[in-house]
């Protein structure tokens, strides 16, 4: 048996679609290793997001080539969104044989058939149907207890700085049956946990003949499988989340408490600019509808600093906003100009890079005292935790997440993974609930 083996950067899209990949490759007789000496197929499925994304690869590139070099008949793949973003450029360098975009996995065994050393092969076709809704991935994940299920491809918005549209193309939404029936055969499998997977996830809609289905629709279809199955999503955004999202979750205990929410800037002006359709004064009512409707719901975010024309007083404003919300973490980015992007074609990216990363540390800095004051904050509480196993920092205790999604450390007790379990918070770091 030929084996494979696939390293997955970026978002955790691309970790479900490596699951994918893996399904379509067990039919033409690839086996998953974990072992890049030991395969015969070396992939990496890649991320476009922020240019230092695609370097890393461009330097995997080199390291995968020395295994084609030291062992004749090894091939070396590149799929994902650098792959349908430098498409030629790629194979231009003829050290990959391989180039397969989101949407073209099914053509893997095709492709690889025809690979000679003279003809590489690419397929970088994108879909407007294709959601893999037929493919029961091969789980990657080492627990067991946590699966993340795709729910759409692609994305219709446009906001400015973001090259996904181009490389994950139009959004599509999955049959509501398949996703229902996929966390139906994980929980049986024993899985506790699913996360719905979507680049926006509010704008799921699945229509058929006999029914339409929304996201606020699907979640509650998700969450009836079982009481003691939790469900997760990501990712919302701020100017589709709706009341019925919002109600529905407050409707099932077992749709955990945490929502995403990028803002990206607090400044209106900036928003427009991104084109995020959304302004200062909506992002922070959708956070008060959110806490008024769940008190206790985790709040997590994205934010760019120093995007085009971005000045002191727009910074302030982001700095104000995270200060005012209070997220419970964020994931905070200099921005990074990318080719074919609305702000690459018409804007300048004229933010000087000390200044971006000046900007950068501060809300840094900024987040990292707010995460530590959300956390303190729940010192003495009662937090219920989905058990995953050991900590990774003190073997001899066990982590698992509150439905906040803070993770939580707590003595092993006779608990194993998998189990629920009712913890009391003691202490906290800026990451952690440390629990008795
Ligand atoms: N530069 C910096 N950050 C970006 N993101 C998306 N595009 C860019 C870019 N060009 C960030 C956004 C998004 C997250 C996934 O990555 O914050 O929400
Ligand atoms: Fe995921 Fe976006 Fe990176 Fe593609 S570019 S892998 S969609 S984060």
């Amino acid at each position: 048996m030929k084996k494979v083996y696939i390293e997955t950067y970026g978002c955790q899209m691309n970790v479900n679609d490596t699951e994918v990949i893996f399904a379509i490759l067990a039919k033409a007789g690839y086996e998953r290793t974990e072992s890049i000496d030991e395969a015969n197929l070396i992939m990496a499925n890649t991320c476009s997001i922020r240019d230092n994304a695609e370097q890393r690869i461009w330097g995997r590139i080199e390291v995968f080539n020395q295994q084609r070099k030291s062992r004749p008949g090894v091939l070396v793949g590149i799929v994902g969104c650098m792959a349908e973003r430098l498409k030629d450029k790629l194979l231009d360098t003829r050290k990959v044989d391989l180039v397969v975009g989101p949407d073209a996995y099914r053509s893997l065994p095709r492709l690889l058939e025809a690979i000679t050393p003279e003809s590489p092969q690419m397929d970088v076709l994108l879909s407007r149907e294709e959601t893999y809704a037929d493919i029961t991935p091969v789980r990657t994940d080492r627990n067991g207890i946590s699966a993340f299920i795709s729910i759409m491809r692609g994305c219709n918005n446009v906001c400015s700085y973001c090259v996904v549209p181009y490389t994950r193309g139009a959004e599509r939404s999955r049959d509501a049956n398949s996703i229902v029936r996929e966390a139906c055969d994980v929980y049986s499998k024993g899985y506790k946990e699913v996360t719905l997977l979507g680049q926006n996830v509010d704008s799921y809609l699945y229509k058929s003949e006999t029914e339409t289905v929304n996201f606020a629709q699907l979640l509650a279809r998700v969450a009836d499988i079982a009481p003691d199955l939790r469900v997760r999503f990501a990712t919302s955004h701020p100017k589709d989340i709706s009341d019925e999202v919002i109600y529905t979750m407050a409707s099932k205990p077992n749709i955990c408490r945490h929502i995403h929410l990028p803002v990206q800037s607090g400044s209106s002006r900036m928003l427009e600019l991104m084109r995020r359709k959304y302004d200062r004064e909506w992002y922070l009512e959708r956070v008060s509808k959110i806490r008024e409707v769940m008190p206790d719901c985790g709040l997590t975010t994205d934010v760019i600093a120093g995007f085009c024309t971005e000045t002191e007083e727009d910074h302030a404003l982001t700095m104000s906003l995270m200060d005012e919300v209070g997220f419970d973490w964020a994931f905070m980015f200099a921005y990074s100009d990318r080719p074919g992007t609305l702000a690459n074609r018409t804007m300048q990216d004229d933010v000087p890079a000390d200044v971006k990363n000046r900007r950068l540390n501060e809300i840094i800095e900024l987040q990292n005292r707010k995460s530590l004051e959300r956390y303190r904050g729940k010192i003495g509480h009662s937090m219920h935790v989905l058990v995953e196993g050991p900590s990774k920092r003190d073997p001899n205790m066990l982590c698992g997440r509150a439905s906040n999604n803070m993770m939580c450390v707590f003595p092993a007790g006779n608990l194993k993974k998998g189990d629920y379990t009712d913890v009391t918070v003691t202490d906290a770091t800026s990451a952690t609930l440390i629990c008795k």
